[in-house]
């Protein structure tokens, strides 16, 4: 990989460390930024910042200049599809080579809205022409030191209306890694991977797993989807993006993430992290 490739998202969950894994790695890259991004990181790493938005083609375009290879992870926002659509073609027409989307797991089926948006993403990508790979990844095991990790530290619980569903949580740090192969071997382009860990735990299971990890009491609460949704309001969460994660939980607590898939070891060559050693890695988020 001699040209520089672009990261979209790059302060985001899998962008970050897609961005640090090419660094470190002495590859030319490149990231849009916004003025209130944190740069500070991507400074850190040398990594060339362009000021883009993903609501304005004209940035994308000049930032795709001289660029042969993206990836980019879209905020989870009601317009998250216009938003790819400018990506799509900002890179059609600056002629990028090959678009790596962070995609969802269950996008093929449409299995939830979230998946719906995704799968139309893909489809639009598709239809471009342009050489692709879709990752369509599981919930990230990050979601918990992102968004739990308060409550766990303030209460000893996290809490979340999916009951005893299991979910094959994935480590982020895996999706970027499986990201940086698939940008830098031909084989993996046009094809789409289904991303999760390497075993499916419920709510009580990731819970005993935090406790050793951190050596305190830490419990899972199966709120009431009411209860969630007061919640998420509280935090400052649209009702349209509430609503789909309400969705999206139904979703886990009938069993649909629960599916375990080789891709991340076939793609990687070693295991999938477990939620054990993201848990040892990440103890201190959590006391
Ligand atoms: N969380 C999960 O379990 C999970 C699982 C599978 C798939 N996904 C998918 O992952 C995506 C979210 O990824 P993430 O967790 O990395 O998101 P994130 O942490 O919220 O990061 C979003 C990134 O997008 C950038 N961004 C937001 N709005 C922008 C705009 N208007 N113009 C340019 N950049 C903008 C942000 O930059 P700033 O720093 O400037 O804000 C940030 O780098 C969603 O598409 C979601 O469906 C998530």
């Amino acid at each position: 990989m001699t040209a520089a490739i672009l990261v979209i998202g790059a302060t985001g969950t899998t962008g970050k460390e897609l961005a640090k894994r090419l660094a470190k790695n002495g590859h030319k890259t490149r990231a849009t930024v916004r003025p209130t991004s944190d740069k500070r990181e991507l400074q850190a790493l040398g990594v060339e910042l362009v000021q883009a938005d993903l609501s304005d083609v004209v940035s994308l375009v000049k930032a795709m200049g001289g660029i042969q290879k993206v990836y980019f992870a879209t905020p989870l926002v009601p317009n998250m599809v216009e938003l790819s659509s400018s990506i799509i073609r900002a890179a059609k027409s600056t002629g990028v080579k090959h678009l790596v989307k962070l995609s969802g797991g269950g996008a093929e089926i449409e299995l939830d809205t979230m998946a719906k948006w995704h799968r139309a993403v893909e489809r639009e990508i598709e239809q471009s022409g342009i050489t692709h790979t879709f990752l369509r990844s599981n919930s990230f095991m990050q979601n918990f030191s992102n968004f739990s990790s308060h409550t766990i530290r303030d209460h000893g619980a996290f809490y979340a209306p999916h009951g005893d569903g299991k979910t094959a949580y994935v480590d982020a740090r895996d999706i970027a890694h499986v990201a940086y192969r698939v940008l830098a071997e031909e084989v993996h382009q046009n094809k789409a991977y289904y991303l999760s860990g390497p075993e499916a735990l419920s709510g009580a299971e990731i819970a005993n797993i935090l406790s050793s990890a951190t050596g305190k009491v830490i419990k899972y609460v199966d709120v009431p989807a009411e209860v969630a949704r007061t919640s998420m309001l509280g935090a400052g969460m649209t009702a349209e993006i509430v609503e789909v994660l309400l969705e999206h939980y139904r979703i886990m607590k009938l069993g649909y993430t629960a599916r375990v898939s080789g891709a991340v070891e076939e793609i990687i060559g070693h295991k999938a992290t477990h939620f054990e050693a993201f848990a040892q890695e990440e103890r201190k988020a959590f006391v």
